[in-house]
C-alpha cells in the first residue's frame, strides 16, 4: 500500500561531480515522484536529465539582478525545479537570514511557482528553557507574513530541531506529533488554513524510519546525512513511501 508520505533528500553542500554520477547510477531503482532530490545547485541539471523531482536548497529574493553568487526562484523554476528549501536553520545561522527576508524568499518563490519548504526549529537551549512554542509560533507568522490560503497550498512546513540536526538525536514521537499539530493549529489560527502539510528532519535513518513513519500527521521527511548514502535513502523512501 502506498503511505501518503513524502522524502526531500537535502543533500547539502556535498559530493564531487564524478562522485554524483556514481550515486545517481546507485538510486536509478527509485521511480516515485513523491520523492525530490536536492543537491548543490550545480547539479540539478544533472538530476533532472534522469527525470528525478528536483528542488533547490537555497534561493534569492530577487528575480534577477546584480546579486553576485545568488540564484532566484525564476532561475531555478525555469530550469524544472519544483521546490525550494527556504530557512533552513544552517542558513539562518551561517548567513544570518532573518524572518523577514525568509518571508521574501517564501513571497518571490510562490510567485514564481515554485513550491515552499519552509524550515523552522528551535535550538536546545531553547526547547530547555520552554520556549519551543514561542520559537516556531514567531517562524511561522514571521515566515508565512502575508500569504493567502491558496499561497498555502504550495506551502510545506518542516519542523527541525536544530538539536535534532546531524546528531543522532530525535524528539519521541509523541513530541513530534504534539508539536506538528501546534504548527497546524498555530497556521489555522493565524492564517485560517486547515491544511497545511507538515514534515520533519532531524537525524532521520533506515533505522528510525519505520518508527517515524507512523505519526500520522507527519507528511514527511526531510532527510540529510542519511541520504548521502544510496542504500540508506533507498530503504528510507521504501519504508516511508511505499510501505
Ligand atoms: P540530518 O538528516 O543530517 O540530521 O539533517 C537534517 C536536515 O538538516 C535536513 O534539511
Amino acid at each position: 500500500m502506498e503511505s501518503k508520505k513524502i522524502v526531500i533528500a537535502n543533500l547539502k553542500m556535498n559530493m564531487t561531480f564524478s562522485e554524483v554520477k556514481k550515486y545517481v547510477e546507485k538510486i536509478r531503482d527509485i521511480h516515485t515522484k513523491r520523492v525530490v532530490f536536492c543537491p548543490s545547485a550545480l547539479y540539478i541539471p544533472y538530476f533532472l536529465g534522469y527525470d528525478y523531482s528536483v528542488g533547490i536548497q537555497q534561493i534569492a529574493n530577487e528575480d534577477y539582478g546584480a546579486y553576485t553568487g545568488q540564484i532566484s526562484s525564476l532561475q531555478a523554476k525555469s530550469l524544472g525545479a519544483v521546490l525550494s528549501i527556504i530557512g533552513h536553520s544552517e542558513c539562518r545561522l551561517h548567513l544570518n537570514e532573518t524572518d523577514d527576508l525568509i518571508n521574501g524568499k517564501v513571497k518571490n518563490a510562490l510567485k514564481n511557482k515554485l513550491n515552499v519548504i519552509l524550515c523552522i526549529g528551535e535550538t536546545m537551549e531553547q526547547r530547555d528553557m520552554l520556549r519551543t512554542d514561542r520559537v516556531l509560533r514567531k517562524q511561522i507568522s514571521k515566515g508565512l507574513s502575508g500569504l493567502t490560503t491558496s499561497d498555502l497550498q504550495h506551502v510545506y512546513i518542516a519542523y527541525e530541531p536544530i538539536w535534532a540536526i546531524g546528531t543522532g538525536q530525535v524528539p519521541t514521537n509523541r513530541d513530534i506529533k504534539k508539536t506538528i499539530q501546534f504548527i497546524q493549529k498555530q497556521v489555522s489560527k493565524e492564517f485560517r488554513y486547515e491544511d497545511i502539510c507538515v514534515l520533519y528532519g532531524g537525524s532521520v535513518n533506515h533505522k528510525n524510519i519505520k518508527s517515524l513513519s507512523t505519526i500520522e500527521e507527519c507528511a514527511g521527511f526531510l532527510v540529510g546525512g542519511a541520504s548521502l548514502n544510496p542504500k540508506e535513502i533507498s530503504k528510507i523512501i521504501e519504508v516511508a513511501v511505499k510501505e
